[in-house]
Parts: C-alpha cells; sequence; structure tokens
C-alpha cells in the first residue's frame, strides 16, 4: 500500500497483526505435518489448531466443540442455511413415518432474514426461493432506527419457519440488531408450541473485534465468524451450540472427516493458527480497541461537522440504535458530489462507498441505505469510512483536509 495513503475501509478487511502474521508464519514452518497424522509433525499441528479453537471459542462465549472452522463468512452461512433446509426436510420425513410431530411440515421450509443482510445469506436464501427449495421473508428493517424491530420479525414467524438469520451488526451502517430480545422471543414461541423448533442464527462478521460479542447471551444456535474483519486472515469459524446434539448441523462438503465430519478437508493449520492469535487478541484487548476506534469516530464526526457544517449528513446516526464503534457513514450534499467520484479524487483517504462486494454494482446507491430509509440523493453520496485500531487523530485530519480539497475540486470543475 502507498504510504501516503490512509486507509480507512477497515469494515471492507482487516490488516493481520503482526503478531498474527508470526502465528501463520511459524505454522507453515513448524506444523506443515498432517493434522491427523500421529507423529510429531502432525501432532503439533493437531495441537496448535485444538489451542486455536480454544480461542475463538472463549472469544464468543462459546466451549471449543462448538466451534468448525470454514473457509470463511461466506461458507459459514452458507452452512447454517443449508442445515436449516435439511433439518426441515428430515423432520417432515420423520413426521410423515410418525416418528416426529407434524406440525409446520405443510410446504417448504420457511427462512427469515432482514433486508440489510450481506449478500452470502441474501443470495442463498433467494436463490434457495428460486429453486422452490424455501420461502423466505426478508423483514425490512425500520427507517427510523435501522434495525430490524423484535415485533415485526415475531409477525414473519409462520408454523413452517425453520430459521432466522439476522446479522449481529450492519457492514454500511454499523446499526446493532435486537439479537439477543429476537432469541428471548422466538425461544418462548419454541416452548409453547409443539412445532420444530426455530434455529437461530446471527452473522457476527462486522461485530467481533468492535463489540463484545457472547454467543451465550444472545442466545443463537449459530453465530458467523469471519477472521479477516479482526485482524486474522482469510478464514472463518462457525460456532454453533452443540453441534449434531443440541443443535442440528449437515455438511455441505463430504471427505475425510475432519471437523467431525462437519466440515471435512484438512485443516489450514497456519490460517487456523492466525484465526486463533487474531481471537486471542480480541479477548484480551477488546475495551482497549473498542474506546480507541470510538474516541477516533467521534473526532472524525466532529472534523466533518466542523469543515462541511449543514452540508454533512450522517447515514450511520439513528434515534435508539447503538452502532459499531468504528463506522461512520457520511454524505456531502452536493449535486456533484457521489461517493465514487469524491473517492476517485481523494489523493489521500482509502475508503468505500458501501458493501466491498457491491463494487461492481456500477454507481447506484447502497440498497442497505436505501432501505434504511436514507433518500437516494443522499444515498448516492454515501462515503463508508471506518476506523481501525490503528487510526490516528492526525490520520483523521489529514482525510477531512483531504475531503475539503476534494469537494471544492469538484464544485470548481463544475
Ligand atoms: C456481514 C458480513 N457477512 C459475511 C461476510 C463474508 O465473509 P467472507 O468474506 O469471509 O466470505 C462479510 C464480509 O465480506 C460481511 O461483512
Amino acid at each position: 500500500m502507498n504510504l501516503d495513503r490512509i486507509y480507512m475501509d477497515y469494515n471492507a478487511t482487516t490488516p493481520p497483526e503482526p503478531e498474527v502474521i508470526k502465528a501463520v508464519t511459524e505454522a507453515l514452518q513448524e506444523a506443515w505435518g498432517n493434522p491427523s497424522s500421529n507423529y510429531i509433525a502432525g501432532a503439533k499441528a493437531k495441537a496448535i489448531i485444538n489451542h486455536s479453537r480454544e480461542n475463538v471459542a472463549r472469544m464468543v462465549g462459546g466451549k471449543a466443540e462448538d466451534i468448525i472452522f470454514t473457509s470463511g463468512g461466506t461458507e459459514a452461512n452458507n452452512l447454517v442455511i443449508h442445515t436449516a433446509v435439511e433439518h426441515f426436510r428430515k423432520n417432515c420425513r420423520a413426521a410423515e413415518q410418525g416418528e416426529a410431530h407434524s406440525n409446520g411440515c405443510t410446504g417448504l421450509p420457511h427462512i427469515i432474514i432482514s433486508n440489510v443482510e450481506h449478500d452470502s445469506v441474501r443470495l442463498v436464501a433467494e436463490h434457495l426461493q428460486r429453486d422452490g427449495k424455501a420461502d423466505v421473508t426478508s423483514v425490512p428493517v425500520s427507517k427510523t432506527t435501522a434495525r430490524v424491530e423484535v415485533e415485526d420479525v415475531i409477525a414473519a414467524v409462520r408454523p413452517n419457519t425453520c430459521l432466522i438469520s439476522v446479522m449481529l451488526a450492519n457492514n454500511e451502517t454499523g446499526a446493532i440488531m435486537p439479537i439477543q430480545e429476537i432469541c428471548q422471543r422466538i425461544k418462548s414461541l419454541n416452548k409453547q408450541h409443539e412445532r420444530l423448533r426455530i434455529l437461530l442464527h446471527t452473522d457476527a462478521a462486522q461485530a467481533l473485534g468492535k463489540i463484545r460479542v457472547d454467543a451465550c447471551e444472545l442466545g443463537v444456535d449459530y453465530l458467523t465468524i469471519v477472521g479477516h474483519k479482526f485482524y486474522a486472515p482469510r478464514i472463518g469459524a462457525l460456532y454453533v451450540n452443540g453441534p449434531g446434539t443440541r443443535t442440528p448441523l449437515y455438511p455441505m462438503l463430504f471427505g475425510g472427516g475432519q471437523e467431525r465430519n462437519f466440515r471435512p478437508g484438512t485443516e489450514n493449520t497456519p490460517m487456523i493458527a492466525g484465526l486463533g492469535k487474531a481471537a486471542e487478541l480480541v479477548t484480551s484487548n477488546l475495551s482497549d480497541y473498542e474506546s480507541h476506534m470510538r474516541s477516533t469516530k467521534l473526532y472524525l464526526e466532529e472534523r466533518l461537522r466542523a469543515v462541511f457544517k449543514d452540508r454533512i449528513r450522517f447515514n450511520s446516526h439513528y434515534p435508539g440504535s447503538d452502532n459499531l464503534p468504528n463506522t461512520c457513514n457520511v454524505s456531502i450534499l452536493g449535486p456533484t458530489l457521489q461517493g465514487w467520484r469524491v473517492l476517485s479524487n481523494c489523493r489521500r483517504l482509502l475508503a468505500s462507498v458501501g458493501a466491498a462486494c457491491h463494487s461492481g454494482s456500477g454507481n447506484r446507491p447502497s440498497h442497505i441505505l436505501l432501505n434504511c430509509g436514507v433518500p437516494s440523493e443522499v444515498a448516492a453520496n454515501a462515503l463508508r469510512l471506518s476506523v481501525g485500531r490503528g487510526t490516528t487523530k492526525e490520520d483523521v485530519d489529514i482525510v477531512v483536509e483531504d475531503l475539503r480539497e476534494t469537494v471544492q475540486l469538484l464544485e470548481e470543475m463544475n
């Protein structure tokens, strides 16, 4: 990366911490054996994987056996949705044979998501719906709070609902969703009816390393973990509360039995080592990371307000909603100040207009912001500025000055 550039796109990805690089390198050099081999090189790899599993579990308040390593967040999210559909089908087959309750077994499995989910949830659900394999309800977030409201989720439940998947924090607005409340309400529904249990999933990709995340407190059955959002390499994991016992888990892949057959394939020891180290860092330093990012973001917002005055709109501020400590989504109003145009003329700032996976969708305003009630002309100018552990106030000053000059240039050009 050009040293002159200032990176403010930590919601897209984060650079691995030096300790993480060290753990990955050491594992590559010293633990290259197949973890399933009984001799020393294999045993060393196995020990590293076990240790990492414990560290990842500790970060999310789970037990080591609740962690299944995956290639990343996309796979973890797919695995949950696949499981819910398989579980529904198995249950209905058992009901046909008189071995289970037939409640909810009419029709297709029904999945509830929010209308601001990441594509690795939204597109899987839409694909199943298009193929006639599931019914999907996409609950709109409130245009006031940018959160899904608990009552709206409850109102969407049907007898055949088998999964609710709502992200813990949104990647563009930073809005934190009421997962604990949703889980509490659904758990009492699950108890009340002799019905197929509704499984509860949250994609915690954007929350980990930024706010405290405890899967047990939240009450979820599944929680998605994405390494490259918290200074680990590109690998992920799925937390499952008692995989295969308390909570169903059906593999998408079949092979050599690794990850207790839930996700076979020879383990990626170095990346797992890096994930474990990054998780350990989060567990030890979360409050420092969080307070540093929050104060840096507040300073950024203050400077933006001071320079752009009433031309500034924050698309990450919603009354009554908590927000990630690092995410500032902002529009500078003006007919020539579309987000992509501003960013492509900035000399120092590296940021994005929204989710990295939408960067191919042309210059259309983010559907996430539109769904949160941001007017189209404001959403078109959105800049997602997400700060990291190492972002300084000096960086903020440089970025705000860069934005001031860029805005001036674009307005003069017109
Ligand atoms: C909320 C959310 N979920 C899932 C993902 C996908 O994770 P991965 O890139 O590891 O597949 C991302 C990031 O890209 C994300 O922001």
